[in-house]
């Protein structure tokens, strides 16, 4: 065959390959308003930056009829390209191909793709669209998902990994996402379960569809699993490269700083104005963060989950931070356990990867009750504790109200190695609010008292009393847990100046295996 016949047959097969399961399919695809797996990738990597590795690959089973249907790529386009000029790593299930279902060879391809992210140290993204393990494969497909899994668990930490959810995502496999740092999701067309419908109802007896069990919906606002829930699969990629925008690529890079147009030295008045007089009265802690990071550009996590705290990625003089704040607008702020959860993993995420934390504090405590205790709230809410007593990357927190009891330990204390710990004069640091402290501490008196009035004036007076002793900042900065008193205004050059004192920070925690996270 000459030189001109040879390349026309590599051409064939390559456009063999990129069809898939063929065009039949790839319409049927389309019709679900799902994109290919190809075209993900297209939208996913700069303008012709994919370099695609094993398109000739094809699976070795001959059970079940299988040695007459094979088809190149065999459910699964892999390979590198870019992401705003940074390199990243890339698999895409094949849906058009046996629904997307994991064989040996599959599995070998998305393993090769993640080996070569841990040796170069690059991101790696995976576009989930699968009917889970190929079914005429057997074993060798569950083999398959735990080298994925061994190699995600590996990776985790090392680098970056994110995982879209755009098809079904069923059985086992949903643990290779959940190992990931990221998920998102799109509506409608994404779900993940551990067991379909089907199995559910004849286990359980339990009747739900397949959105009731594991939809976009669920997994944002119930069981916390997702972490952003995107309209559709193009809104979806946007937010992957956006999320990639504020990660280093490995954990031994630091994160890219990018130019900045907002003024470090932004004076924001209305941050005078946020906190009402009233302490009990609420407000958007989301208006603070927007004040204080630059051009007001915050991408929120989970923002339906747990929405009692807020996390987040922002620059700061086009510096990539992770924020923590508590959110006074949803059940006043208080920690539980979701929020523990929630807050805790991403400051573990940003400590993973050089990110520095800030926090915003304005929290009654830990959410008191049977509901809490019964479901560990001790051990969760511990979680919080751990990560910021773990994390060694700069941490800067606000006080701007509410730090009572253990939720001022939590939250990004000096005492749990915060570095610069700042506080409005509106900060409240004390070992509970007001109102419980002095049921406790008067109690007798207050039974002692007949009259009603008497008794709320004398409660009202108390409150005063202890609100001018303890609910202020003054006594913390008296013992230097505080490190300034600060004017709301001043907020964002405050943090600016210390993120810039910190940035050649070095800390460390003691040399061991691994840390005993209370799980
Ligand atoms: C082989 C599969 C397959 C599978 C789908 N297909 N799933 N082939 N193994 N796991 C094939 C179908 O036979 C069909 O082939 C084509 O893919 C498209 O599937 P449809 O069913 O027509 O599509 P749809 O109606 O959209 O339904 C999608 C689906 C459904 C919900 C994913 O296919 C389904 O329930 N599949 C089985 C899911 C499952 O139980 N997987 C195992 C999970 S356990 P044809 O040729 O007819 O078009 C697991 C263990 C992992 O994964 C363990 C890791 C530790």
């Amino acid at each position: 065959m000459a030189l001109e016949e040879k390349i026309q047959e590599l051409k064939d097969l390559r456009q063999k390959a990129k069809l898939g399961g063929g065009e039949k399919r790839i319409k049927a695809q389309h019709r679900k308003g799902k994109l290919t797996a190809r075209e993900r990738i297209d939208l996913l990597l700069d303008e012709g930056s994919f370099e695609e590795f094993d398109m000739f690959v094809s699976h070795r089973c001959i059970d079940f009829g299988l040695d007459a249907q094979s088809y190149l790529s065999d459910g699964v386009v892999t390979g590198y390209g870019t992401i705003d000029g940074r390199l990243v790593y890339v698999f895409s299930q094949d849906f058009t191909v046996f629904g997307g279902s994991l064989s040996e060879m599959y599995a070998e391809k998305i393993c090769k793709v993640m080996d070569k992210a841990m040796q170069v140290g690059a991101p790696i993204v995976g576009i989930n669209d699968s009917g889970g393990a190929r079914i005429q494969e057997g074993v060798k497909s569950l083999g398959g998902y735990a080298e994925i899994f061994k190699r995600n668990v590996l990776a985790s930490g090392v680098v970056p990994q994110i995982s879209a959810v755009f098809g079904p995502c069923a059985g086992g496999a949903v643990y290779s996402p959940a190992l990931t740092d990221f998920i998102v999701m799109a509506k409608n067309s994404g779900y993940m379960f551990i067991t379909g419908p089907k199995v559910v109802k004849t286990v359980t007896g339990e009747v739900v569809t397949e959105e009731e069990l594991g939809g976009a919906y669920i997994h944002s606002n119930k069981s916390g699993v997702v972490h952003y829930v995107a309209d559709d699969e193009e809104e979806g990629i946007l937010v992957i490269r956006k999320l990639l925008s504020y990660m280093p690529q490995n954990n031994l890079e630091e994160p890219p700083l990018y130019p900045s147009s907002d003024p470090v030295e932004r004076i924001e008045e209305t941050l005078n104005e946020i906190v009402p007089d009233n302490p009990n009265k609420p407000y958007d802690v989301l208006d603070v963060i927007e004040a204080v990071v630059d051009n007001g550009e915050f991408l929120e996590i989970q923002d339906n989950y747990a929405q009692n705290i807020v996390i987040g990625f922002s620059k700061m003089n086009g510096a990539p931070v992770g924020i923590v704040a508590n959110q006074p607008n949803y059940l006043a702020g208080v920690l539980d356990i979701n929020a523990s959860r929630k807050a805790a993993r991403f400051v573990r995420f940003c400590d993973c990867f050089n990110i520095p934390i800030i926090t915003f504090v304005d929290v009654p405590g830990y959410l008191p009750g049977t509901v809490q205790e019964y479901g560990g709230i001790i051990i969760h809410g511990a979680k919080l504790l751990y990560a910021y007593a773990e994390a060694t990357v700069p941490k800067i927190t606000i006080i701007l109200r509410k730090a009572y009891g253990g939720a001022y330990d939590v939250m990004g204390s000096k005492h749990l190695r915060g570095d610069i710990n700042y506080a409005w004069p509106t900060a409240e640091i004390s070992v509970m609010g007001p109102k419980g402290a002095i049921e406790v501490l008067y109690y007798k008196e207050i039974l002692e008292i007949k009259d009603e009035k008497e008794k709320i004036a004398f409660i009202a007076q108390k409150e005063q009393d202890y609100r001018e002793k303890f609910a202020t900042p003054y006594e913390a900065a008296k013992y230097g847990y505080i490190d300034d008193v600060i004017e709301p205004r001043n907020t964002r050059f405050r943090i600016i100046r210390a993120l810039q004192m910190l940035n050649t920070k070095k800390d460390i925690n003691p040399p061991k295996k691994h840390s005993n996270l209370p799980l």
